[in-house]
């Protein structure tokens, strides 16, 4: 086997800029130490987020010239609503200026006080547009998925047992759907297998519930079906993509991801009625139905970003990439959520810093060593993002403690990841100096995006 290289060549570059160990420092302080206010220049590899930060392809740029601005039936809305419905199968595409406008709008509709929405594992912003409609988000995630040290090809399933437990003891009349995340962020970037789709729907049908996807990373997820699951070894990504899609009713999508864009997104479903309320909705928060708070131009870009981001040397690049970087952490003894997911190495920080109690945030300790260590930003996903407080002040951790290394598409190439390996094992080796966390200001939504830490 020879080495997997980028499938691509670099048409334009964009500088990275250098800093010291001790101007780090001194930015993250200033920073609260949260990562979300440190200033982009002051990072080097930045490993926030894989959502809006894709470098787009040339075609995708030269789409973006031909956008068609048209208010109302541009041109452009037509290419992304026919790349949507034929990879989706969807009667209703609404798009919308990113994920969590999706969101938003579908549980408007459907959402609200009394109702349950069980998914495998709610993002975060998915569970606070259930929550902030009046409804309850419940995780129902295989046991195997909560254990970081278990290898298993899909540990983004959901636990189709306890689902119907829920329905059985809740009732069915106040699930309005059930939601599938592929793969699942929060719980690692972890793919779904067809067979569990098939098993969710199923249930769905027992109990006549619809089934929503959270397609994200619909393509990824795909693309680990036809690696470990040996019934679809010899079918395309794109044929695998849409029985993903033909078990659902409708979707929510973040287009900067698997859309290969730097913003966008769109929600889809078959229902007439919640169509049309949600279409309500979009007039009066996002824009008309033929643009949705994006510029048309946004729309060409997503259209041709669904069609690359099926190339299977795209797909194969991208998980390989991500399983050399965990792969030589593995190696160097530092603790991961393995196996490694498609867009995201996920550090464990219960076993990277095992002296810090969830309480002081372990993750956030080794996200803002990492930073002043090597310029690198990454992003908690545990105590800070999840935790809750108890009536009597005592913290409830999430199943977790992670950190989140999530890597742009077509960004960085294998030169960067490899002085990444050798910062993160850096913070490793010295991971006993490392302390722990306290909060000094918390949102009551969202914590993680504007909290204020010291060290205890
Ligand atoms: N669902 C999942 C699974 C996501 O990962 C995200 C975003 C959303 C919904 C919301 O989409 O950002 O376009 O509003 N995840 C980003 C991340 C923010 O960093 O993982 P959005």
């Amino acid at each position: 086997m020879k080495t997997t290289i980028e499938p691509f060549k670099i048409k334009s570059v964009e500088p990275i800029r250098f800093t010291t160990a001790e101007q780090r420092a001194a930015l993250i302080r200033e920073a609260y130490y949260n990562p979300f206010f440190l200033k982009s220049e002051d990072v080097l590899i930045d490993f926030l987020t894989d959502s809006g930060t894709t470098a787009m392809s040339a075609k995708q740029w030269s789409g973006i010239m031909d956008g068609d601005e048209a208010y109302a039936g541009s041109r452009s809305y037509f290419r992304f609503e026919d790349a949507v419905r034929d990879l989706t199968g969807f009667k209703h595409i609404i798009p919308t200026h990113q994920g969590r406008a999706a969101e938003k709008i579908l549980f408007s509709v459907v959402g609200g006080a009394g109702n349950i929405i069980p998914n495998n594992t709610h993002f975060d912003t998915t569970r606070a547009n259930v929550e902030y409609s009046g409804a309850e988000a419940v995780d129902l995630l295989n046991e195997i998925g909560k254990k970081p040290e278990v290898i298993a090809d899909f540990k983004g399933n959901m636990d189709v047992e306890s689902l119907e437990r829920l329905i059985q003891e809740r009732g069915a009349e106040h699930i309005p759907l059930i939601m599938i995340t592929v793969t699942n962020n929060s719980g690692g970037g972890q793919p779904v297998s067809m067979a569990n789709i098939r098993e969710v729907r199923r249930v769905c049908d027992r109990y006549n519930i619809p089934l929503f996807i959270d397609a994200c990373r619909f393509a990824e997820n795909a693309y680990f079906i036809k690696l470990r699951e040996p019934e679809f070894a010899q079918k395309s990504v794109r044929e695998i993509a849409r029985e993903m899609f033909s078990y659902a009713d409708g979707c929510t999508m973040s287009a900067k991801k698997d859309g290969m864009v730097n913003t966008g997104g769109f929600l889809a479903m078959n229902n007439d009625d919640w169509a049309a309320k949600s279409k309500n909705i979009l007039i009066i928060t996002e824009g008309f139905t033929t643009y949705g708070g994006l510029a048309r131009r946004d729309l060409e870009a997503i259209a041709q970003g669904l069609e690359e981001v099926l190339d299977e040397n795209y797909l194969n690049y991208r998980i390989r990439s991500t399983e050399y970087f965990g792969k030589k952490l593995t190696e160097a003894g530092v603790p991961l959520l393995l196996p490694t997911g498609g867009h995201a190495i996920y550090l464990d920080a219960r076993r990277f810093a095992p002296h810090i109690p969830p309480e002081q945030f372990p993750g956030q300790a080794v996200v803002c060593e990492i930073y002043r260590i090597a310029g690198i930003r990454s992003v908690e996903i545990g105590s800070l993002m999840f935790g809750k407080t108890a009536e009597n002040g005592q913290h409830i951790a999430p199943p977790m403690e992670l950190v989140r290394l999530a890597i742009p598409r077509r960004v960085y190439t294998q030169s960067h990841i490899d002085y990444c390996i050798e910062a993160i094992v850096e913070a490793y080796e010295k991971r006993n100096d490392l302390r722990g966390m306290k909060l000094i200001y918390e949102a009551p939504y969202l914590r993680h995006f504007t909290a204020h830490l010291e060290y205890v």
